[in-house]
């Protein structure tokens, strides 16, 4: 049998049985030749391709026309995509961790060795971010990218919100309904958004930074405190992945962040994601889409392999043409929360300068380098402490003079 326009898939969990589905939707199932599983006896929906376990010795297939490759381990994924783009293979993977982590030399290798790298469903599910960043802004000066990068943890945040279930409830209605990852840490502690924006930041603002140099911190310490503290004050909590670029200075993170219904992600919900893109001549864009899920993805890595069909490439036009530097002293505002206030004190942040704006002190309000939270993070996680972005600035007034009433009172 040729092979000529066949397809290899390592891997059939949700986001692989999402791309099967378009392939069988519009009539390219035969395209399907092999699809590599970790389990050939399990029990799983029926396919024509071959069903094979993966072979330890080489991922290599000199046969097929592009390898998609949809599992979750970034270990096990680096060899399939490096060593097929070595050998000139188009290749399309969705795995945001193995690209963040190896960005550089994967596009290196693509142009080196002549094949294509597409990874449309690594970020954002079915948003097409990455082709709007790289081909619709490739010409504009991009100032700011940013937004709700995880379904998982907007679905919890969602849930805990909206319907007042349990932190550990909504997590596992994540799992259930295939968003979140073999491992939620990465969900829940905005690895995977950080990742996602390592992506980003690549194409639209042509800089590659390492995951590990830029601060994360995910959902995992906010508490039922913090949520009606939103609510008491018109807010919402939204795990914000976000880039902007001032100057010649890339300012990167993934944090909770406060944020009020004049802010265009106050009503994104459940697992939707959102993207606001900010450049000198387009100006403000918006987009919003399933963020997750099984057909949301499958169709996002279905379009790679049109795109590959028809010859596209991402042209990284940005890439390395400026002297760009990751810059983490940014000051942000912040509030501060935990059970109690030694909690706080015991995270080796100053907080010398911080006001307490509930009557125990176990809320503090301040500003901070995202620096200091980065050298910081391992105790903050440790010792349950909250920290959430406050950006609203009538917000911040509002407490900063509460808590001076309340202490002329004492
Ligand atoms: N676990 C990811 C999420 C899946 O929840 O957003 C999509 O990348």
């Amino acid at each position: 049998m040729s092979t000529e326009n066949k397809v290899k898939l390592y891997g059939f969990g949700a986001v692989g049985q999402g791309f099967h589905s378009y392939l069988v939707d519009n009539n390219e199932e035969d395209r399907l030749h092999t699809v590599i599983v970790k389990d050939e006896t399990k029990k799983r929906k029926p396919i024509k391709a071959i069903l094979e376990t993966t072979n330890p010795n080489t991922a290599q297939d000199k046969t097929m026309h592009a390898i998609v490759e949809l599992i979750s381990s970034a270990e096990e994924a680096y060899g399939i995509v490096y060593e097929n783009l070595e050998i000139g293979k188009n290749v399309i993977s969705a795995n945001k961790k193995l690209i963040a982590n190896h960005l550089a030399e994967l596009v290196k290798a693509e142009k080196q060795y002549n094949g294509k790298f597409l990874y449309e469903g690594a970020v954002c599910g079915s948003i097409p971010i990455i082709r709007i960043l790289n081909d619709l802004f490739a010409n504009d000066p991009v100032r700011q990218v940013s937004g709700i990068f995880n379904g998982s943890s907007n679905y919890i945040l969602s849930k805990l919100f909206n319907e007042g279930i349990s932190y550990q409830e909504a997590l596992q209605q994540a799992q259930d309904l295939g968003f979140a990852e073999a491992d939620p840490t990465s969900d829940v502690g905005g690895y995977d958004a950080l990742y996602k924006l390592i992506i980003v930041a690549a194409h639209a603002f042509g800089k590659i930074v390492k995951p590990n140099e830029v601060l994360n911190i995910g959902i995992q310490n906010i508490s039922l405190a913090d949520i009606e503290f939103a609510k008491k004050h018109h807010q919402k909590i939204k795990l914000i992945a976000k880039s902007s670029l001032e100057g010649n200075k890339l300012i990167l993170s993934v944090l909770p962040t406060f944020v009020n219904s004049e802010n265009d992600l106050f009503n994104v919900e459940n697992e939707y994601n959102a993207v606001l893109v900010e450049s000198d001549n387009i100006g403000q864009h918006f987009y919003k889409g399933k963020g997750a899920g099984s057909l949301p993805t499958g169709s996002v890595v279905y379009s790679d392999l049109k795109a590959i069909d028809a010859g596209y490439s991402y042209s990284y036009s940005k890439l390395d043409k400026q002297n760009i530097q990751l810059a983490n002293e940014e000051q942000i505002n912040v509030v501060l929360s935990a059970e109690t206030v030694s909690n706080i004190q015991n995270i080796g942040v100053d907080i010398s300068n911080f006001t307490p704006i509930n009557f125990d002190g176990s809320q503090l309000l301040g500003k901070i380098a995202l620096a200091d939270l980065k050298r910081n993070k391992t105790l903050i996680e440790q010792k349950g402490v909250s920290v959430i972005v406050i950006e609203d600035e009538n917000l911040i007034n509002e407490l900063r003079n509460a808590s001076v009433k309340e202490a002329v009172k004492l």
